[in-house]
């Protein structure tokens, strides 16, 4: 084991904010994934943070902030729409792309013209961003606490699988138990005159037409990229089988409503689409843990959350 894993105590936030303002790595839940964060303002830290997710240098990143104060530091020609949903959802699984400002480096956003942005809804998360700030930090570069091209960790145990044998002695991994919501952020581009989903989460399309009263755009003509909508983004060593019949010897993920055929390892059985969102990436990993080679997958029907589920 490289680096520390911390309870969440007054005294390990304080020492992990400064461990950021030094330069280390701190791992963090949020009410979505946990996060591998770093002082965004710090090229060399953000550099290691990539290395140790071995993601390519290309792939803009998230950057987390305490509270609405710290948005015009990061981002400019903000939109009424936008000032809408940030009032009503964060803090909050939503992360905006708007218009960044010069304080926003090239490695934060991989050279494009806008930075996404987001204040987590998780005491740990939102303590760790208060002490950072009072130290002088503006905000924490933080992508899913996972290697490139594997599942979101929604646990600190799977942090440490993901992320152990890469980080240093000095960064650290704060345990906050799971994660409440358990799949990433929504994702929405806010430079348009018309919002656009860009990654589906937890808040749903229809809560942001209700919130600002603006028809959402279609995404096909969108010219950001966003990695997370890479397919293989979100894949374990399992091959996943959506909506198939579950041979004996396969693994089973669906609602509780549905039956474990003879032979079949049931992985979970959700009783709520909530419930399935939170438990989804664990029953992944835990296919893995048990080196199943088939998964299959049946996703639940319907709006809202459901949407995002099957966006996986
Ligand atoms: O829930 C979440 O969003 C979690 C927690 C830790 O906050 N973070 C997360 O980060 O999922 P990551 O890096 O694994 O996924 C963020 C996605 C990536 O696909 C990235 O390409 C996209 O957001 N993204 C971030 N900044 C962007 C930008 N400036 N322009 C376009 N896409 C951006
Ligand atoms: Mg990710």
């Amino acid at each position: 084991m490289n680096a520390i894993v911390a309870k969440c105590t007054t005294n390990a936030l304080q020492a992990a904010a400064e461990n950021l303002r030094n330069g280390g790595l701190v791992a963090f839940p949020t009410e979505t994934v946990y996060g591998i964060g770093a002082d965004a303002s710090n090229a060399e830290a953000t550099k290691r943070m990539y290395l140790v997710k071995n993601r390519p240098a290309d792939h803009p990143v998230i950057v987390h902030i305490a509270d609405l104060n710290d948005v015009d530091y990061w981002a400019q020609d903000i939109s009424d729409y936008a000032i809408t949903l940030m009032r009503d959802f964060w803090p909050g699984p939503m992360t905006l792309l708007l218009q960044r400002t010069s304080n926003v480096k090239d490695f934060i956003t991989g050279s494009q013209d806008v930075v996404g942005i987001r204040i987590p809804a998780n005491t740990i998360a939102l303590n760790l961003l208060t002490e950072f700030r009072k130290l002088g930090g503006r905000g924490i570069a933080a992508p899913s606490a996972n290697r490139y091209g594997a599942v979101s960790p929604t646990t600190a145990n799977a942090v440490i699988a993901e992320l152990q044998d890469y980080l240093e002695p000095r960064d650290q991994i704060l345990d906050g138990g799971s994660c409440a919501v358990g799949i990433e952020s929504t994702i929405i581009d806010c430079t348009k005159s018309n919002p656009a989903i860009l990654r589906h989460g937890a808040i749903t399309a229809e809560m942001i037409e209700v919130s600002t009263g603006i028809v959402i755009a279609d995404p096909s003509s969108e010219a950001i990229r966003v990695s997370g909508s890479d397919k293989k983004h979100y894949a374990p060593n399992a091959k996943v089988h959506i909506n198939t019949v579950p041979q004996p010897g396969h693994g089973l993920i669906a609602l509780a409503e549905v039956e474990t055929p003879t032979g079949v390892i049931r992985l979970a059985a959700p009783k709520s689409i909530e419930e399935y969102a939170r438990i989804f990436y664990a029953a992944l990993r835990d296919a893995d843990l048990q080196s199943l080679k088939n998964v299959v997958v049946v996703p639940p029907a319907g709006d809202g959350l459901a949407v995002a589920i099957r966006d996986r």
